[in-house]
Order: C-alpha cells, then structure tokens, then sequence
C-alpha cells in the first residue's frame, strides 16, 4: 500500500516537552515524599494524566492512599505546573531536523497529523507555532482509549481520510510504539527506550529524521 500520511506523537517527538512533564511529576512526587524517576518516568510517557498518577501511587504502594476526588486534585495540581513551564515554548523549542522533515514531507504530497494523549496539545503547537503545517490535530478530551490503545492514531488516519495501513507514526515512548503496531502503521521509535515491541525504524534523534530513509523502510517492509 503506498504511504499517504505520517503521524506524529507531540511530547518528545515535536518538541521536549517530554521533560517538562517529568518536571512538574517529578514535584508533586516530592511534595508527597514520593520516590520518582527517569527511569519511572519512561512507563508515563505517551500514557494519560490520571493513568500516570496511578502509576506513581503504585510505584510507592500508596494506591489506596487518596480518594478520587483528591486524586483529582493531584492530577490539577501536576497540570497547573505543567502548563506554568510551557508558557515559555517557543518556536525555538521545535527539535532539530523536525522542521526541514515535515516541509519535505508535504512538498511530497503526505498528509501530517499529531497524535497526542496531550490535553494541552495545542498550547504546546501554538507555542512551537507549528500547527498550521498540519492537517489534522486530534483532540485528545475526546479519546477515551490512551496508548498502547491504537484510538488516536486510528481517529487521525479516519480524519485524514487515509487507511492505517497508508499511514506512518513517529512515537517517543514504549506505549506509543504499540499503539502504531495496533493500528496497523509503520513506526519509527525516536530516541525510544525500547522494553517491548521494538519500532520498525529506530532513529536516536530527530536529527535522523530523513525523508528518504522513513519511506524506504516502509516501502521495504510491505
Ligand atoms: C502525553 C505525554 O503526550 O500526554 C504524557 O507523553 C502525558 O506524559 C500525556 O501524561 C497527557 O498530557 P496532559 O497534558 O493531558 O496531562
Ligand atoms: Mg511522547
């Protein structure tokens, strides 16, 4: 099937915002005498703010700690953070090589979209200032099913009205790899820490993103 469109995770494929939502874990944890990290941090990538919570909790067997309500409240309290450290994104924030790769995509007739388990998706694209190059951002209040689960991958390539099997995805994360294979795509890990279904492509970093490269291994692989 020929390649129509690619498909891109947003936080620590786009931009490094991967590492502000450590961040802003990393502080709740602390304020909660809670242990967190990198390497911890690695299973919430790609995965939704309550299920990440979860994690967390479970991490420091304090799961049956807090009721929903105030599990609400932590989940607020992370967001608030969060959301404080990417006022400051900018355009400079787009990661090297991503720019030239997404001009050369469309020049080549692809479609482009972001799937992103991201709420704040488009506060992040409006600070990188590159929302316009895309066809479709999902909106990700409406998707119930977070990675590994393929629904945001899949409601991109609906929307773009292209079939999955037509489709590229370009994930950071273990779950978002999954998610790719589970929606029937090519997946090309970026800078992923693999501890399971290993991408079909794997870059070290978006500097490695090369148009040619991408859509030969998908080619070869059909
Ligand atoms: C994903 C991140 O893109 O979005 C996760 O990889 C994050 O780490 C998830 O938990 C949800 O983000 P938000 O901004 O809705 O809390
Ligand atoms: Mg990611």
């Amino acid at each position: 099937m020929e390649i129509k469109a690619f498909i891109f995770d947003l936080d620590g494929v786009l931009t490094d915002t991967a590492e502000y939502h450590y961040q802003a874990w990393k502080r709740l944890a602390g304020r909660l005498g809670m242990k967190f990290d990198r390497k911890e941090n690695e299973r919430l990538k790609g995965v939704s703010r309550m299920q990440s919570l979860e994690i967390i909790l479970e991490l420091n067997k304090r799961q049956d700690e807090f009721s929903e309500e105030e599990k609400a409240r932590l989940a607020d309290e992370k967001n608030e953070e969060y959301v404080r450290l990417i006022q400051k994104v900018s355009p400079d924030d787009v990661l090297g090589g991503v720019m030239p790769f997404l001009r050369e995509a469309r020049e080549n007739g692809m479609k482009l979209a972001v799937a992103s388990a991201s709420k704040n998706a488009r506060t992040v694209l409006g600070g990188l200032n590159i929302a316009w190059i895309f066809d479709y951002i999902a909106d990700a209040a409406r998707i119930k099913n977070t990675k590994p689960d393929p629904e945001v991958f899949l409601n991109c390539a609906k929307h773009l009205g292209v079939p999955p099997g037509s489709c590229i995805g370009f994930e950071d994360a273990q779950a978002g790899i999954e998610a790719i294979h589970a929606a029937g795509m090519f997946a090309v890990g970026i800078h992923v820490d693999v501890t399971g279904d290993a991408p079909d492509l794997i870059l070290s970093s978006t500097e490695e993103l090369d148009y040619r490269t991408v859509m030969d291994a998908a080619v070869r692989k059909k």
